[in-house]
């Protein structure tokens, strides 16, 4: 059975306006501009203001992507929000993105994968619409991760942002848009990435915000090691469900988590570091929205034209990974 060839029809990303730089921290936390650029490669990133939510970021993203794609909300088919920091516990972000975009009775769902969410997201969106199940899925990974991070924890509060970026995915040119997939967890109930409280297993109370167990908690060195095989293994395996070589490759999109994980990736795959597209510099970890926010910039700057092979490749809590191979469209 031959399938149809799925893509991104149109990509748009938005940061919010704070500039929050490694200065910022030195006077809030026990840190420094050298060791946090030293150790992960971080300048600056952004924070929400304290008007926005993330489906709000969900928006401007997804208007600059319908535009990109010559659509309007009337055209999508499902919205496919995936995030760990949604606007509320119980009612999907989607949803909401729906509203605030003006569509009427279009599905909508929340996908949590974390950093591989927008990784994720498409893979779904491109099983459904291969499976003709819709036709044009806009898929968004988006973030307001200043809202659960300890603004007191060191280890964590200097590494994340927030942000959003969407792609709209449909039915694409013969032989372009996304030639393989690849997704795996390891879903080992630990404590190496997560917020511990707030969720069913332990609800808040005063006992947990004490704590600040309602805050984002992590064991920096055992995601470390854990990223530094599972970015360039993931990238390998949908590398050879495409049948292409790395060296093909015009850019990699790795998520935007640490400098030295990268690095380390290349190595392994033996990719000049020059292919890997980094803007973590200005944003930091965006976790679902940074591979997209990665390729939106690289867009923008004319970097990534029609016909280049590029892969998308992340890892997150959960844990989880995934990599995308995909020939540009646009
Ligand atoms: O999306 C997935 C999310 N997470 C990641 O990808 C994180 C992966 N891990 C990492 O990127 C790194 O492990 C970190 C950047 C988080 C930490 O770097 P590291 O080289 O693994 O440092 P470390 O945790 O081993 O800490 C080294 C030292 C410690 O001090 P002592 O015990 O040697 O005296 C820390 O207390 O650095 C200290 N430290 C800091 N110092 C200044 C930790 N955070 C800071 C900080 N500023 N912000």
């Amino acid at each position: 059975m031959e399938f149809k060839s799925v893509g991104i029809k149109g990509l748009g990303y938005y940061v919010p306006e704070k500039v929050m730089t490694n200065f910022d921290f030195e006077k809030i936390i026990d840190t420094s501009d050298e060791w946090i650029r030293t150790r992960t490669g971080i300048e600056e990133r952004r924070f929400a203001a304290v008007d926005q939510a993330t489906s709000d970021l969900c928006v401007e993203a997804a208007k600059k992507a319908l535009d990109r794609a010559n659509m309007t909300v009337e055209d999508l088919d499902l919205i496919l929000v995936a995030t760990c920091t949604p606007d509320y516990l119980v009612q999907a972000t989607a949803c909401l993105v729906q509203h605030k975009l003006g569509g009427k009775n279009i599905p909508c769902f929340d996908l949590n994968a974390a950093c591989s969410g927008f990784i994720y997201g498409l893979t779904v969106a491109n099983g459904m619409i291969k499976g003709g199940v819709y036709k044009n899925i806009l898929v968004i990974g988006a973030e307001t991760l200043s809202r659960i991070i300890d603004m007191q924890d060191r280890n964590t509060c200097i590494l994340f942002g927030d942000g959003a970026a969407a792609a709209v995915v449909g039915e694409v040119e013969e032989g372009y848009g996304i030639l393989s997939t690849y997704l795996g967890a390891e879903g080992e109930d630990d404590d190496i990435l997560r917020t511990p409280a707030g969720g069913t297993k332990k609800p808040n109370d005063a006992q947990t915000i004490e704590n600040r167990e309602n805050f984002v908690k992590m064991k920096g060195q055992d995601v470390f090691k854990f990223a530094v095989h599972a970015l360039p293994n993931a990238t390998k395996n949908a590398l050879n469900t495409a049948d292409v070589s790395a060296n093909d490759l015009t850019m990699i999109f790795p998520h935007q988590a640490n400098v030295r994980i990268i690095e380390s990736a290349a190595k392994r795959i033996h990719v000049p570091i020059e292919k890997f597209y980094m803007n973590l510099q200005k944003f930091g970890n965006t976790s679902s929205a940074s591979v997209g926010l990665a390729l939106g910039e690289a867009l923008e700057k004319g970097l990534v034209k029609k016909g280049d092979l590029i892969a998308l490749t992340g890892f997150g809590a959960g844990l989880t990974y995934g990599s995308i191979i995909m020939r540009w469209t646009y």
